[in-house]
């Protein structure tokens, strides 16, 4: 996978990309990551990106022709194409899913939105498609660039160490994650649930599950709602969730 971020602060990536699973992934050659400074495509001398908004508001704008030059050249330095995201708060909310969607590409174009936003023509007709992280504003795309990234890429296969460490994490099947304990077995008086220790492989599966069901009931019962339970399931947790 190509992933290519548009951005006017390519320097805020070096840290977060250059550790940890994306950094593994880059040096496994799974996927490749470019850094584009959008004033690199800016027509004056300065290098102006942004402009007033029509109309009359306050701030700052970021222009359109910056940009559409960024997208045409970065597509044109490689033959793969892909989503052209628009980082945004204004975007659909991203998930678990859509960054598995996302990863199913071989080509992603991230532009990192600033000011007081985006000129509309950039929304109608560069993007193909506008994300948001979260329901707060926050100063520009490029964190919610890294958050896209970070979880884009470790759905690809081979970049975590153990194939099935994503499939396991929160959210996979639609479920919180079940409790995870390491040794100590006792650590000061905290015990490790003993059906843990038990080595009974169907046990430790069935303990996983309740404790996932009762996790994402209590915390997060929105996601109760649309998850996957079998009607015993169901059944069982009716029975075992406190005060219901
Ligand atoms: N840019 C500013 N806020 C954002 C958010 N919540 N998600 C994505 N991009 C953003």
């Amino acid at each position: 996978m190509r992933i290519d971020i548009l951005t006017i602060f390519p320097g805020m990536f070096r840290g977060p990309f250059e550790e940890s699973i994306v950094k593994r992934a880059v040096d496994k050659g799974l996927v490749q990551v470019f850094l584009h400074d959008i004033r690199d495509y800016a027509s004056d001398k300065h290098r102006t990106v942004d402009d007033y908004v029509f109309g009359g508001t306050q701030g700052m704008l970021m222009k359109a022709e910056p940009l559409f030059a960024a997208v045409e050249d970065v597509q044109s330095q490689a033959p793969e194409r892909g989503p052209i995201v628009l980082l945004t708060p204004q975007g659909r909310l991203f998930s678990q899913e859509v960054a598995a969607e996302l990863a199913g590409h071989d080509r992603l174009i991230l532009i990192c939105g600033h000011y007081e936003g985006v000129d509309a023509r950039v929304h109608e007709h560069l993007a193909t498609d506008e994300i948001s992280i979260g329901d707060y504003v926050l100063s520009g795309g490029e964190l919610a660039a890294m958050v896209v990234v970070d979880a884009v890429v470790r759905q690809i296969p081979g970049a975590l160490g153990s194939p099935l460490s994503s499939a396991d994490d929160s959210f996979a099947h639609g479920l919180l994650e079940h409790p995870q304990y390491t040794r100590p077995a006792d650590f000061r008086g905290m015990k490790v649930p003993e059906v843990l220790l038990s080595g009974n492989h169907a046990e430790i599966a069935r303990w996983r599950r309740q404790q996932s069901l009762l996790r994402t009931a209590k915390r997060r019962p929105d996601l109760l709602a649309r998850a996957d339970l079998t009607d015993e399931e169901r059944q069982w947790l009716l029975t075992n969730l406190p005060n219901q």
